[in-house]
């Protein structure tokens, strides 16, 4: 029950001062809603408004590729220098500390090994990812695949529509079909179709006329790193990007498969968060590697 006595009226009402008005830091979210835009803001830097995400949930193609062996050795030890992580369900309950407080992105769809690239229209439910306490989901949507284009547009607007219900952010995974070229044409079409059909963030790869890629597409974008690369290539790569308007990375196999993990998450972070160019980051990879 209230207390009935000192009962103190409220007098400090700033009367006369505007309430203020929230410009909300990401592109295009500025009308979504309160619990989307929160969860975005555990995602992206507050402020460079830039994200480093650090994918690992390649193995529900590829099997225990190299370096997620075991997550638990290779991966959890270098969560604390990712901003977001991203992976399957199976791996980050058995393998990723439930202490961690970063902000999980977790993949949300699956598809068969066969079809490597293409996945198709399997959902977790959201029952499940509430439980696990996702930042945000991820989904493939491919295009230029007469077999699973379809499939993959579904299930990702399906993947939204949930999204919505609950204010969790829907990251759309660009796929271009084999007989596609992988260029800023196909991976902007990619990215437009994605972000049409309701992405809060759009991860593609870098190509040649990325700028535009990024223009064209009114939602935050991040890169996949790709096959490894010698560290300065991809910290090139990272820097080519983040010059083009790219809003971070969804970065696995150029940081897990790296000589030293950690010093390659520090220096794609200094790219990502504070615009070392390629030979700083790189001279940043070669310090943190040899302070061992
Ligand atoms: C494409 C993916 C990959 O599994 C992965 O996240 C890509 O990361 P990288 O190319 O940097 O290893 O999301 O389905």
């Amino acid at each position: 029950m209230a207390d009935l006595d000192d009962i103190r009226d409220g007098s400090n009402f700033g009367l006369g001062q505007e309430v203020k008005k929230e410009g909300y830091y990401l592109k295009g979210m500025n009308n979504t809603d309160w619990g989307l835009k929160n969860r975005m803001s555990r995602i992206f830097n507050q402020e460079s408004g830039r994200s480093v995400m650090l994918a690992f949930d390649h193995g529900f193609l590829m099997g225990a590729t190299s370096g997620l062996e075991r997550i638990d050795l290779n991966i959890a030890p270098i969560i604390e220098y990712a901003d977001c992580i991203m992976g399957c369900r199976g791996m980050i309950r058995s393998s990723i500390p439930t202490t961690t407080t970063k902000p999980v992105c977790l993949r949300t769809d699956t598809g068969t090994t066969i079809l490597t690239e293409m996945n198709h229209n399997v959902l977790i439910s959201e029952e499940e990812a509430i439980r696990m306490n996702v930042s945000a989901m991820a989904a493939m949507l491919a295009i230029g695949d007469d077999a699973t284009e379809a499939l993959t547009i579904a299930n990702f607007s399906r993947l939204v529509d949930i999204g919505n219900k609950y204010g969790i952010p829907v990251m759309g995974v660009t796929a271009v079909g084999k007989d596609m070229a992988r260029d800023a044409r196909y991976f902007g079409l990619a990215s437009r179709v994605c972000a049409e059909n309701g992405a809060s963030i759009v991860k593609t790869y870098y190509t040649e006329g990325f700028e535009k890629v990024v223009a064209s597409c009114p939602v935050p974008v991040v890169i996949a790193g790709g096959k490894k690369l010698p560290e300065l290539e991809a910290l090139e790569l990272c820097y080519k990007a983040i010059q083009c308007g790219a809003s971070g990375v969804d970065m696995g196999r150029n940081i897990f498969q790296s000589e030293a993990p950690i010093p390659m998450m520090k220096a794609v972070a200094g790219v990502v968060h504070n615009d070392l160019n390629p030979t700083d980051a790189f001279q940043l990879f070669n310090d943190e590697k040899a302070k061992g």
